[in-house]
């Protein structure tokens, strides 16, 4: 969507993997979904270098309103929860340099049971939003039709423009139609939305983030050329700093998402984060790379009969990321390559940029080349070597 936001992948924090839809403030008055919750994770936010790396968006996911729209047909958050009201919040969320987003759902009711937002109520939502200062809004489609959806997410397109107010807009639509054309328009989908959602909700495991891995880079001929600036795929949030992932796993799900291009939203109690989990989330040169300005999604290159995986990412300088990803469960494998094997011209020159203790070395690293790009990334372009989309070898 062309209004100016997201050019590059939003960062920031959501509350939905880690906090779910716990609304029981009495037994749970810590992890509940209050405003308590957002106060102090806008604090850490702010506090503890996350918004400095890029880290600004602060995201209310599911089950933040009443259980019923007011006399004047209008949202309203819960009130023995959200006591101080969204304005509030988003005034606090303001006045620490960050960005407050917000969850509706095109439908009847939010997928968990709250009031949803049906046509008739698209425009006065948006205009709700806006007024109480949201930056960014994800739109859900729990209960409601293929039809109504392809009336109400290009609305709402269209009410938030038209409030004047710049709010990043994430569509879940095509995880509602299988997430594949010729149900998935991607074409429509980037003219009216900055992200979406494709596909299932990541759940703390490897397995959940495993299995969003195959189903991206399974179908990245047709997800890859739809994401750039403005508009993005959103493979969900960042688990890392939950139960689910090892350490490693975690360094992986940052260098896939990464070179993915990914949102980086992160699921994660950061008042209590371990040290590891926040340098994975904190490393400069992942960010970097997922914040690189050119916004070209990367492909997975090579997948090997050794469980071993080489996704590469064209970057800005004419430089590429490039993510060496083991899916062996046995021991460390030694894994040789060559650039000539990974089709880059032979005067590409390698730069490991990452040592051993800045981290995931063997993840990921740089290649500085001279004019490097692969076909499959762009239509057109100069010297590009041939770059087959997957190879099997
Ligand atoms: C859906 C979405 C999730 C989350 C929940 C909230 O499942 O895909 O990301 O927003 O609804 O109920």
């Amino acid at each position: 969507l062309e209004n100016g936001l997201a050019r590059t992948p939003p960062m920031g924090w959501m509350s939905w993997e880690r906090f779910r839809c716990n609304v029981d403030c009495q037994a749970d008055p810590r992890n509940c979904i209050s405003e308590q919750l957002f106060f102090e994770m806008a604090d850490r936010l702010a506090e503890d270098g996350w918004r400095e790396l890029g880290y600004e968006y602060i995201n209310m996911d599911d089950c933040w309103s009443a259980k019923q729209r007011d006399a004047a047909g209008q949202l309203v958050p819960d009130p023995t929860r959200f006591p101080s009201g969204i304005k509030a919040l988003a005034d606090y969320v303001h006045a620490r340099g960050l960005k407050l987003g917000i969850y509706g759902d095109l439908g009847i009711f939010t997928c968990g049971g709250y009031p949803g937002t049906m046509l008739e109520h698209v425009k006065q939502d948006a205009e709700t939003f806006a007024a109480w200062g949201v930056d960014m809004l994800k739109l859900d489609g729990c209960y409601s039709s293929a039809e109504e959806q392809a009336k109400g997410y290009p609305e709402m397109a269209r009410a938030l423009n038209a409030t004047g107010r710049p709010i990043v807009y994430s569509c879940s639509w095509p995880a509602y139609q299988g997430g594949l054309p010729p149900k998935v328009n991607y074409t429509i989908l980037a003219e009216i939305c900055n992200l979406w959602r494709n596909y299932d909700d990541i759940q703390d495991s490897w397995d959940s983030v495993l299995s969003i891995v195959d189903w991206f880079f399974t179908n990245q001929d047709v997800l890859q050329p739809a994401a750039g600036p403005g508009h993005w795929n959103d493979p969900d949030m960042l688990i890392i700093g939950n139960f689910g992932l090892s350490y490693e796993q975690s360094r992986s799900q940052m260098a896939l998402w990464t070179v993915m291009a990914a949102p980086l939203l992160m699921s994660t109690d950061l008042r209590t984060i371990s040290p590891g989990a926040k340098e994975i989330l904190q490393n400069r040169l992942m960010i970097q790379i997922n914040q690189d300005p050119l916004g070209i999604q990367g492909r997975r290159i090579v997948k090997e009969k050794s469980h071993i995986e080489v996704f590469l990412r064209p970057l800005s300088q004419a430089a590429s990321a490039l993510v060496f990803f083991s899916r062996r469960t046995d021991m460390p494998f030694r894994y040789t390559t060559s650039l000539a094997k990974l089709h880059f011209p032979e005067d590409a020159v390698y730069e490991e940029e990452i040592s051993a203790k800045r981290h995931i070395g063997s993840y990921s690293s740089r290649l500085k080349t001279q004019g490097f790009s692969g076909k499959g990334f762009f239509s057109q372009g100069p010297l590009r070597p041939q770059l087959c989309p997957e190879e099997e070898p």
